[in-house]
């Protein structure tokens, strides 16, 4: 993604921050809404559908499969229509499908609102980053990475929030249909975007790229200095298809990033993420203790997650890695453990609670949101769009064959054994961070790429 160069510090520098900023913000809560909302739904649709945990298995995944679809297609059309149009079709069709989903009169019929609902989150969740990276002025693009993901668990914590509220009247419709409202908020914020100055220069519109940046930045010297700026990036067309057939290194960082997206689906956390009432459920809790568990989670998964944008820059990424997967580890192992002994007393109950905290606080410091982080720094700029668009397609593969693959694995091999499975892959994954991982802590992304360009071994390519 480009590198512009910093703005000066006036008022139009200022506002155009706070726009973008405000834009991140929406996006992520989307992104965070959609994978939060169904949690607290599930129970009560299932009642009144009175459908199998198989079906319910599809109604949680088809959204993911949705994602997927939608960020596949979304490199090309953000190409083609332009970033702010692509949001814009992302907006329309997360309000219809919410609105979908709550009227749904039959369990068909909600599998199509949430394969919609799932193709506008695969649109905003590519577009709206690489707006962002566009658009942003540098001094606070790095900061937008974290603020992202730090959206996207706030929009956790609030669909866990309104399930709650909701939960006294069973109203799982009113749960589904609510999150239409910061749907049309986003809608109303990209309709007052800009379209992105990159991409109106990609296609030969200079004039009204002019206009923008006079709107962003004010200044004619900036002004001129940015365009030249982009002007020499589109010397290098992303030519990412091309270079994956032709160039092996490229092949292996975007294989990378594929493998690290695999690696963060299959912490489990998503496992927890959608069917944590469930979970508590097994562990004896009535409804109402599931739904309040359940909230407390997602406020877990917000404030851990400082504890990452506090420590990235200062530890390293792969120090943070090991310590999140070595956490997860035990968290998981311990609550797979005590399952299998019965959980009979109140202070198992708190104890086995604890742990599957201290799972999430495992993911939210480490692999969620470093793992964006590093997915997004290792690609080389020539083939970027194309190895960000895999890794996150595969990111929404991986999420729905965890949320597909959770209810049948209970019901065959048990609770405490799939806890344990998890626990299992990330143990699997401290090894493969050793392995395969590459501490890009303060190496310039050029530096990088000489490096992956050069043949040196992937877990090298930040030195
Ligand atoms: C992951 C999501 C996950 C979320 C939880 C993100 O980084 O990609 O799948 O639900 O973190 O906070």
């Amino acid at each position: 993604m480009s590198a512009t160069t910093a703005p000066p510090a006036n008022t139009h520098g200022k506002a155009a921050a706070i726009f973008v900023c405000v834009l991140a913000a929406l996006a992520g809560l989307m992104f965070g809404l959609d994978i939060g909302v169904i949690s607290g739904a599930q129970q009560f649709l299932q009642k009144d559908f009175g459908i199998s945990d198989d079906t319910l298995g599809w109604i949680v995944s088809i959204m993911m499969f949705g994602a997927a679809l939608g960020a596949l297609v979304a490199g090309w059309l953000s190409s083609q229509l332009g970033r702010k149009r692509t949001m814009i079709l992302g907006a329309v069709l997360f309000v219809g499908g919410s609105v979908v989903c709550g009227m749904a009169p039959t369990p068909e019929v909600l599998l199509v609102g949430r394969l919609v609902l799932g193709i506008a989150i695969g649109l905003a969740s590519f577009t709206a980053p690489l707006y962002l990276a566009e658009v942003a002025p540098e001094s606070i693009r790095g900061a937008m990475i974290s603020m992202y993901q730090l959206m996207i668990t706030i929009g956790i914590l609030v669909a866990f929030l309104s399930d709650t509220a909701l939960s006294y009247t069973g109203n799982w419709r009113w749960m589904l249909g609510v999150i239409a409202i910061p749907g049309a908020l986003f809608l109303l914020g990209v309709a007052f975007l800009p379209e992105s100055p990159r991409w109106l220069m990609m296609k030969g519109r200079d004039p009204e790229a002019e206009q923008v940046l006079q709107r962003l930045l004010g200044n004619r010297d900036a002004i001129s200095r940015e365009m030249g700026e982009i002007r020499e990036q589109l010397k290098t067309p992303q030519r990412g298809v091309h270079m994956f057939f032709q160039n092996s290194n490229f092949r292996r960082s975007v294989g990378l990033g594929m493998l690290l997206q695999v690696m963060q689906q299959l912490t489990g956390m998503n496992v927890v993420m959608y069917y944590a009432p469930r979970i508590f459920q097994g562990m004896g809790y009535d409804t109402e203790s599931q739904m309040w568990f359940t909230a407390i989670v997602g406020l877990v998964n917000v404030l851990a997650t400082f504890i990452a944008i506090g420590l990235v820059d200062k530890l390293g990424r792969k120090p943070i890695l090991y310590a999140g997967f070595v956490v997860m580890a035990i968290g998981l192992g311990v609550v797979g453990t005590m399952m299998r002994l019965g959980i009979h007393t109140h202070g198992e109950q708190f104890f086995t609670v604890g742990m599957l905290l201290v799972f999430i606080v495992g993911f939210a410091m480490s692999a969620g949101p470093l793992i964006w982080t590093l997915c997004s720094e290792i690609q080389p700029l020539k083939g970027r769009d194309f190895g960000i668009g895999c890794s996150t397609f595969t990111n929404w593969v991986a999420n729905s064959l965890v949320g597909l693959s959770f209810l049948p694995l209970l019901n065959s091999i048990g609770q405490a054994e799939t806890f344990w499975l998890y626990a299992a892959f990330n143990v699997v994954f401290i090894g493969l961070t050793i392995w395969l991982v590459p501490e890009t802590k303060g190496v310039t992304l050029e530096q990088i790429e000489r490096n992956l360009m050069a043949g040196k071994a992937l877990r090298r390519i930040g030195q």
